[in-house]
Parts: structure tokens; sequence; C-alpha cells
């Protein structure tokens, strides 16, 4: 069984605001400690843009099998690798389980996908049209990323919800408190979540559909075949990767727009098409609680201090994307940077996000559709964000955002 790691410790914020805006720790970190070991948590963490890129690209060093986890469920992923492992575990058995997935995001598939989201994005906003005030979070960015990943699944959208509270509780990052008892809850949801998929993978046996399921009943492995069980377990690791992170993008897109810079929706609507730019600026700058683990597999002085073999190193993504070595001004929210590409929110290296594609596909479509519908938002004057934000994988996700959109 896994051990937990309580990464919201380490910073050691005491406020909302802090976890929300947490620049200027980044910034003693990176000039002060760029190299630093909690005895808490027992963990080394690097900030800087060249160490945390190290980290995540030098597999040979850094390894993504582990015996401490920051959010997995503990009894479900013991770190055992299996032959459907993709992101704890690595090169060369990675290469071929990766290969598994990622037929599912070639730009062919994704083009096939276009029409598909397009229908879900129009739907969402026609259901907007009869609100006085929409809430972001529960009319767009919860609803889009499930509504997309349930149907190229291929399971029925109507069962989002049950999804969304399977996804949140088994991916949830742990605690402090009662830690037992969160992982038997989310041992619970993903028996739950299981039992669920066994009739849908038993249908897709004898139909098989243009979805994702259906091709990994069809993929190839060690010339044998993915069982039930595996194909869940894919699944799972798919909603937990691409669910959350999507809805906090999406979220974080109209936040930045609204409150870190005013006046940017304007600007997009007189250009749609620099709302990609708009994109990477929000993934490098308010993705602002990303870190990566990784065991680090030799002693090494690489970075200076002393790491031992099977210690645990953090590498703090957030930090790095506002390293100012690599982007100037870091912040300041700036859609216009050359290369706001080259932040690190999709990690880097052989684990380097392979929903990377469809996420920044959905989110452009999203968006795209929305400003030529709505040519207008503004905020809600009585909106404070400190009493909307909960606990999540980023440290604080917006668990509601209103705004006033006109046509
Ligand atoms: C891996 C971020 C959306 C599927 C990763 C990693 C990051 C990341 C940082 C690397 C983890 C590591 O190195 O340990 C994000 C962000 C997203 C997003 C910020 C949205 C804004 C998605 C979506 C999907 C997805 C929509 C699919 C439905 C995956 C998979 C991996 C991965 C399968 C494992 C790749 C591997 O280990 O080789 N993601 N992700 N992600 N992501 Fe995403």
């Amino acid at each position: 069984m896994k051990q937990a790691i309580l990464t919201h410790e380490i910073p050691g914020f005491k406020t909302k605001e802090e976890f929300w805006n947490p620049y200027h720790w980044y910034k003693e970190m990176r000039d002060n400690h760029p190299v630093y070991y909690h005895e808490g948590q027992q963990v080394w963490n690097v900030f800087t843009y060249e160490n945390v890129k190290r980290v995540l690209s030098d597999y040979q060093l850094f390894s993504s099998k582990s015996e401490r986890t920051q959010i997995a469920a503990l009894s479900q992923d013991s770190g055992e690798l299996d032959r459907t492992t993709v992101i704890f575990s690595d090169p060369p058995e990675h290469r071929k389980r990766r290969s598994l997935l990622s037929a599912a995001f070639t730009p062919r598939h994704l083009k096939n996908w276009e029409p598909r989201i397009n229908t879900i994005v129009n739907e969402l906003i026609q259901d907007m049209d009869q609100m006085s005030e929409i809430d972001i979070v529960g009319s767009f960015a919860i609803p889009l990323p499930i509504t997309i990943i349930a149907e190229l699944l291929g399971v029925p959208a109507v069962d989002r919800k049950l999804f969304k509270q399977w996804v949140d509780i088994i991916f949830l990052p742990f605690s402090s408190g009662n830690l037992a008892e969160q992982n038997e809850k989310k041992a619970k949801a993903a028996l739950e979540f299981s039992e669920y998929l066994h009739p849908v993978i038993k249908g897709k046996r004898e139909n098989p559909g243009d979805d994702i399921i259906s091709d990994l009943i069809n993929v190839e492995v060690d010339e044998d075949r993915l069982t039930d069980d595996e194909i869940i377990k894919m699944t799972r690791g798919l909603l937990g990767a691409g669910l959350e992170t999507t809805s906090h993008l999406i979220a974080n897109c109209f936040y930045s727009f609204l409150y870190d810079k005013p006046g940017i929706y304007q600007t997009l609507r007189e250009d749609i098409d620099l709302v990609p730019k708009a994109i990477e600026e929000v993934l490098r700058y308010r993705f602002n609680i990303m870190k990566l683990e990784r065991t680090i597999k030799e002693d090494t002085d690489l970075f200076g201090p002393k790491m031992k073999k099977g210690e645990m190193i953090i590498a703090w993504t957030s930090a790095a994307n506002l390293d100012e070595a690599v982007f100037p001004h870091p912040e300041q929210f700036d859609i216009f940077r050359p290369n706001n590409r080259e932040h690190l929110t999709f990690g880097n290296g052989p684990h380097f996000c392979l929903g990377a594609p469809l996420a920044r596909l959905e989110v452009e479509i999203a968006l795209k559709a929305f400003i030529k519908h709505y040519p207008n938002i503004q905020s809600v004057p009585s909106f404070d964000f400190v009493d909307h934000l909960s606990f999540s994988a980023f440290g604080q996700s917006l668990n509601y955002l209103p705004i006033i959109a006109e046509h």
C-alpha cells in the first residue's frame, strides 16, 4: 500500500488566498531555497524551470514508480507494475503501455471528435441562455469535460453525474486527518465505478462502437487482449487525468479574463484567433499549485545537496512556470508572450500529457463558441473568490464563478 504525501503542508500556507495566489512563496523558494528538503513530509522539492524540467525528463534518475503518492487511491495503486500502468511506470515498459492509449489521441481521432465536441459545447451554451447570471463552474467547466470523456469512452452521458462523484472521491488529494477513512472511501468509489463499467464493457465486446473502450477491447498487448479489469483501470486513469484538470482550466480561463487581466475578453472577441494563446497563458499563470512526484533512483548530488536513493522529490511545475529566467515579468498575465507554450503544466519528457491535444482542442472550441455567443461578460460585484474555493489536486479550485454574459 502506498503512503500519502501531504503536499499542501509544504508551503505552510494558512489561508485560501495564499493557495490561490502563491506567487510570492514561489519566488522566495526559487530565489532562496531552490532545492529544499521538507522535514515534515520528508520530501525534496525543486522550483526552478531548469530543475523541474530535469526531474521530469530524466527518468533514469527520477522514477515515476513510487511508494508514496499525493493523490491516488492507495489500496488500488499499490505501486506494482502491471501491463496497463502508464503514469506510474518508466521507460522502456512505459513506452508500450502509453502506446495502448495514444491511438485514441492522434490528430486523426481528434478531427473525428471535433463535431461531437462542437455539439456538446453548443448544447451547454444554449442551456445558459435562460440564466441571468451564469455559474461558469457548474454550467460549463464541470459538465463539458465529463460529457466529452463519457462520449469518447462510449458510456452514456446520462451517467456523468455518477462519474463526477466517483472521480471526485478517487482522486481527491489526501489531507491531514483520518487517512484510513479517506482511503476506504476511495476504495469504495473505485469499486462502484468498476461495478458500473463491467456490463458496459461486456456490451461493447458484443457490439463494438467508435469509442475508446471499444479500441481498448481490440488492442493487442503481449500477443493477448486486455481483461475487463485492465480496461476499467485504464478508463479510471483517463478520467482521473482528464476531468478535473480540464474543468480547472476552463474555470480559470474565465477567472483570468475577469480578474487577472480585465479587458482581455474584448481583445479575444476582436481577434478570436488569439484564443489558443490565451489558453496557454492561463495554463502557465493560473495553474498555480501543480506539482509532480518522482522517486530518486540513485544517490545523487546533481542539484547540490546529497539526495539518497529511494527518497521522493516534488517538481513544482507551477513555480517553474513563473521562473523569470524563462518568462520575463512572470507575474504579469500576458497572452502575447512569444513562449507561453513552454510552460510545464502538461509535464515534460516521456510522460508529457497524452491528453494535451484533446484538452487544448476542447477548451479552444468552448471558448471560441462562448465568446462568439456572448460578446460581453462582466463580473458579479458581490462575488468573493475566497468563499468559493475548495480543496483540490491543484491546491484550491473554484467551485462557483458567477458571471453576467450579454449578447
Ligand atoms: C499525463 C496534465 C488533460 C490524459 C499528464 C501529466 C500532466 C498532465 C502534468 C504528466 C504527469 C507526470 O509526468 O507524472 C494535464 C492537464 C490537463 C490534462 C493540465 C488539462 C488542462 C488530460 C486529458 C486527458 C489526459 C483531457 C485524457 C482524457 C493523460 C494521460 C497521462 C497524462 C493518459 C499519462 C501519460 C504518461 O504517463 O505517459 N497530464 N492533463 N490529460 N495525461 Fe494529462
